[in-house]
């Protein structure tokens, strides 16, 4: 397994690793063509593949506002997950945004994503039950 750094070509396969894993993902809103092109040009470091014979098997997407950075997206398709790839991969983004001198890394679960749950608790991540996360959303694509 390798990690790559992605770009506006992996747009097909981003999706598909979506699609496979059964991450729900909002095609005509932040998640389209164009806003993803938009946000790997902005850094393309945030966005993060794990390939095998070429082909992607898993990634991650990191963000970061003035305060914060976070993980956002991962996922794995399910016949490779359970050898630790997801792993991999939040290691890696969370270098990332550390070396740009981020001192917390956040990252949001729906509730139900037990797997993912676990994965954050094992890498050290605190769960936060006197928050509760609210937006303000242009529409429910967006
Ligand atoms: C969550 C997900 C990314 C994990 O990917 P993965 O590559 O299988 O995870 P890893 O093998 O790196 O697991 C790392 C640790 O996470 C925990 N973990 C992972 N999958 C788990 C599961 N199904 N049940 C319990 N713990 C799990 C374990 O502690 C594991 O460490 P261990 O193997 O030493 O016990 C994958 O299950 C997935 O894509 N799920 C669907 C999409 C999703 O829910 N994404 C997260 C959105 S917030």
């Amino acid at each position: 397994m390798e990690l790559r750094t992605l770009a506006p070509k992996d747009y097909d396969a981003i999706i598909d690793i979506w699609n496979r894993a059964g991450l729900p993902f909002k095609p005509i809103g932040r998640d389209s063509l164009e806003e993803i092109i938009r946000q790997i040009e902005l850094d393309p470091e945030m966005f993060l593949g794990a390939f095998e014979d070429s082909q992607m098997i898993g990634m991650i997407m990191g963000s970061y506002d003035s305060r914060k950075g976070w993980l956002n997206r991962l996922a794995v398709v399910p016949e490779h997950q359970g050898k630790g790839i997801a792993r991999v991969l939040v290691e890696e983004m969370e270098k990332r945004l550390k070396a740009k001198g981020f001192r917390i890394i956040a990252t949001l679960i729906e509730d139900g994503h037990e797997a993912s749950m676990a994965l954050f608790k094992k890498a050290g991540y605190v769960v936060h039950d006197d928050i509760t996360y609210l937006t303000k959303r242009e529409d429910s694509d967006v």
